[in-house]
């Protein structure tokens, strides 16, 4: 039986493309309502939203930079003024700005470690206040509120070319540790998902041409590159009440990219 979301409000960033997009997709295919975020490209938001319309779900698309608090709290403003609360947040925008480590530029940096991992915290901080305001309400789940922060293979695996994302992602996973210990009491769930290689626009030249994809697929063990999709159903059920007793870990998905392959038969 597929989980059932229906009548929760839920808000998922960067939802415009890649795993955001997948998640929003799955969400609303649960019965959730959706709000679409998105940092530019609104034409995009716009296609999320009628994808969900047409598939007979509710959806609106809000602008917003999750690194800036002022756009942040405008945002759940909005939630708040259309759907009254929020049940559900999927904190999933996030970006690449890679170079070697010697030439990595404090900008580029900042930006990774704003939009990656300071956004985390300011649209949790503003979803966990609505969660303990409301409190649980019986009828439509058991927790008075579930966030799901994107994390990435990428919290455990060193990956040098791109340390701001990697530091960025480990700290996501000590951040949501350590939010979900705090809100634990308040019936607040905190989970987070740890994505291999999904086939989306941020890793576009890993599987774009057939040398790319076939060296990729050396440290996939299961010899697949992930889908949206994927990411969406884990969402989906994490956020439902058949997971109501999870909070708090990382859920790999990755098809053993983290088994470390490279010592399949070596070492
Ligand atoms: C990164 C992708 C990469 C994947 C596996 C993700 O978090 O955004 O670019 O392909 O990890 O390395």
């Amino acid at each position: 039986m597929n989980p059932s979301l229906k009548g929760q409000a839920a808000l998922v960033t960067g939802a415009d493309s890649g795993i955001g997009k997948g998640v929003a997709l799955a969400l609303a295919g649960a019965g959730a309502k959706l709000v679409i975020n998105y940092a530019h490209n609104h034409d995009a938001a716009e296609a999320t939203v009628a994808e969900i319309k047409a598939a007979g779900g509710e959806a609106f698309a809000v602008q917003a930079d999750v690194s800036h608090e002022d756009q942040v709290k405008a945002m759940f403003a909005q939630m708040y003024a259309q759907y009254g609360t929020i049940d559900i947040l999927v904190n999933n925008a996030g970006l690449q700005k890679d170079s070697r480590f010697v030439d990595m530029t404090l900008d580029d940096w900042n930006t990774v470690i704003s939009i990656n991992l300071t956004g985390q915290f300011l649209c949790s901080r503003e979803a966990a206040r609505e969660f303990i305001r409301r409190g649980v309400v019986e009828d439509r789940s058991r927790a008075a509120g579930k966030i799901i922060c994107m994390s990435s293979v990428h919290e455990v695996i060193p990956w040098g070319g791109h340390v701001n994302y990697a530091a960025s992602k480990g700290g996501i996973s000590m951040f949501m540790k350590s939010i979900a210990q705090e809100l634990a009491p308040h019936k607040i769930r905190v989970v987070g998902i740890g994505p291999g290689a999904i086939q989306t626009p941020i890793n576009k030249s890993a599987w774009d041409t057939p040398e790319a994809l076939d060296k990729l697929l050396t440290l996939i063990p299961y010899n697949r590159i992930g889908k949206p999709d994927d990411i969406g159903k884990l969402a989906t059920w994490l956020a439902s009440d058949e997971a109501d007793y999870i909070t708090g870990t990382t859920i790999f998905m990755d098809g053993g990219m983290t088994l470390y392959p490279g010592f399949a038969d070596n070492g």
